[in-house]
């Protein structure tokens, strides 16, 4: 399965894909475009060395946000993509592009769903005192991050944590998980029942299974 990736920022989540698939944790998932919204960003850089195409549209380059996701389904729909990773994405997407990959749309999102939806979801976990947060792999609907849940782990926040610990606790999570999704809807595991995902063959007896749900 093609898998195109969405990025605007460091692109540590596309690295972790990436550096994913030639250790088989991919599966029959293979990136084949990076795309970009932010000319010159570190997902781009990731993309260049690893030889994956790259492509990179402003936003503020379109009218309408709908002209500018035509031009992203153009760019992904030249590579041959069946499945949109978005890794640090940060534009939402209309139907426009949305309706062009019915429910082949996934999204990481660093908090646990639906708890802490939009930006800032660490500092927003953080702020609020919780002692467990995580991150959230799910299908992506014309909200913000409103969509089906797929799968998500959970970390502790730790008395003397700051901010930063948590967010890097939850980064390491996300470099596990994300991957494993995509591996799950390549192999065609992963069916959507309304809200409910159904993930066939999750993976058991891993050391910290209970808090992971893939
Ligand atoms: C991650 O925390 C991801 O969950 C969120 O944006 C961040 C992207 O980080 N959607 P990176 O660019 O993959 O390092």
């Amino acid at each position: 399965m093609k898998v195109g990736v969405l990025a605007s920022g460091s692109g540590t989540n596309l690295q972790a894909l990436i550096d994913a698939g030639p250790r088989g944790e991919l599966g029959p998932a293979r990136i084949v475009v990076v795309g970009a919204n932010v000319a010159d960003c570190g997902a781009l850089e990731r993309a260049g060395k690893a030889g994956i195409p790259t492509f990179q549209r402003s936003h503020r380059d379109f009218a309408q946000r709908e002209d500018f996701d035509h031009a992203l389904v153009d760019e992904l729909r030249r590579h041959g993509v069946g499945l949109v990773a978005l890794a640090g994405f940060m534009r939402i997407l209309t139907p426009a592009f949305l309706d062009a990959f019915p429910r082949r749309v996934v999204n990481i999102h660093p908090a646990l769903l639906p708890s802490f939806p939009g930006v800032h979801a660490q500092k927003q976990a953080f702020d609020s005192g919780v002692r467990f947060s995580g991150c959230t792999v799910h299908f992506v609907d014309a909200g913000t991050d409103t969509g089906p849940v797929i799968a998500q782990a959970v970390v502790p926040v730790l008395d003397g944590d700051d901010e930063e610990a948590v967010r890097l606790r939850i980064l390491a999570e996300e470099h596990r998980l994300y991957p494993a999704v995509l591996r799950a809807i390549a192999e065609g595991r992963v069916s959507v029942d309304g809200r409910r995902v159904h993930v066939r063959g999750t993976p058991v007896g891993l050391a910290d299974a209970r808090l992971r749900s893939l």
